[in-house]
């Protein structure tokens, strides 16, 4: 476990560059052949009928990524978690994106500050993230030092402009652009998305996951069909149990689901079927 932001360069793993070579072949391009031809290829997706593809919902990929993370955690010493979200996020960002899209003024948006903690994130998360691919001047992460328990900020929940702190406390924690780079950090940890150079065509790709210290159906009695499945990615449903082994497919992760959930209270199952039917039908 860990109550501080922490920084690897995992370039040379060669887990990491199996998740290099699995994403690229999904996005149909080999991101070791040259920044110029991987900012090409992105380019001209992007300019697609169907534009940038979202990668979660290929779940062979989703379940190939998943078993190289459980790799990668026990790489990294990475204990004492029960939960992992399921999918993972692939996000392909270029610089200038946000700048240039003026209907993002959610309060939400992740170039403000933030804990992911604010927007609902349960407090008991580990957020992991990995540099996949970037051009310096590309959108880039920018973290600051975990606030402490005793802090008002450790344990706020609302719009990220209310949070209660102030710049100048923050610490900064540099993030070194580069492909490889593996941060995680508490949720209570404030951050942001850097919106990088206002050129376009530099890109990233990053991959994040998040980790809960809980099991999925800790707290059941409290837990409401509202709070695990009203959304794919951002209720408890998105937590499943922290399997000891990948799965070849998405019928194999969930029947091992449900034989966990067969040992537990029926008001667990009935919630993990309900954001089954409402997902995964
Ligand atoms: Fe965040």
């Amino acid at each position: 476990m860990t109550n501080q932001v922490k920084i690897m360069d995992v370039s040379k793993v060669s887990i990491f560059r199996d998740i290099q070579i699995d994403i690229g072949r999904a996005l149909d391009v080999d991101l070791s052949s040259g920044d110029d031809n991987v900012c090409r290829h992105l380019d001209s997706l992007k300019m697609s009928t169907k534009g940038i593809p979202d990668l979660r919902s290929n779940s062979e990929l989703m379940l190939t990524i998943e078993n190289h993370i459980l790799s990668l955690l026990s790489i990294v010493n990475i204990k004492g978690y029960k939960s992992m979200q399921f999918p993972a996020n692939v996000r392909i960002l270029e610089s200038k994106r946000e700048s240039s899209n003026t209907l993002n003024m959610s309060e939400y948006r992740t170039t403000l500050l933030h804990c992911d903690s604010w927007s609902g994130a349960p407090q008991d998360t580990l957020n992991i993230f990995l540099g996949i691919f970037v051009i310096p001047g590309a959108p880039w992460l920018q973290m600051f030092h975990t606030f402490p328990e005793n802090h008002p900020a450790y344990s706020f929940v609302g719009p990220y402009s209310e949070a209660p702190y102030v710049e100048s406390e923050l610490i900064e924690v540099p993030v070194p652009v580069q492909a490889g780079t593996l941060v995680f950090w508490p949720t209570q940890t404030p951050h942001k998305t850097e919106q990088g150079l206002s050129v376009d065509g530099l890109w990233r790709i990053s991959l994040d996951i998040r980790l809960r210290k809980a099991n999925p159906y800790e707290d059941m009695d409290e837990l409401n069909e509202e709070k695990f499945s009203s959304t794919k990615m951002n209720s408890l449903g998105v937590y499943w149990s922290l399997p000891d082994h990948g799965f070849k497919s998405l019928p194999e992760k969930i029947l091992k689901e449900r034989e966990i959930l067969s040992h537990l209270p029926s008001v667990a199952n009935i919630a993990r079927e309900k954001y089954l039917e409402k997902y995964y039908d």
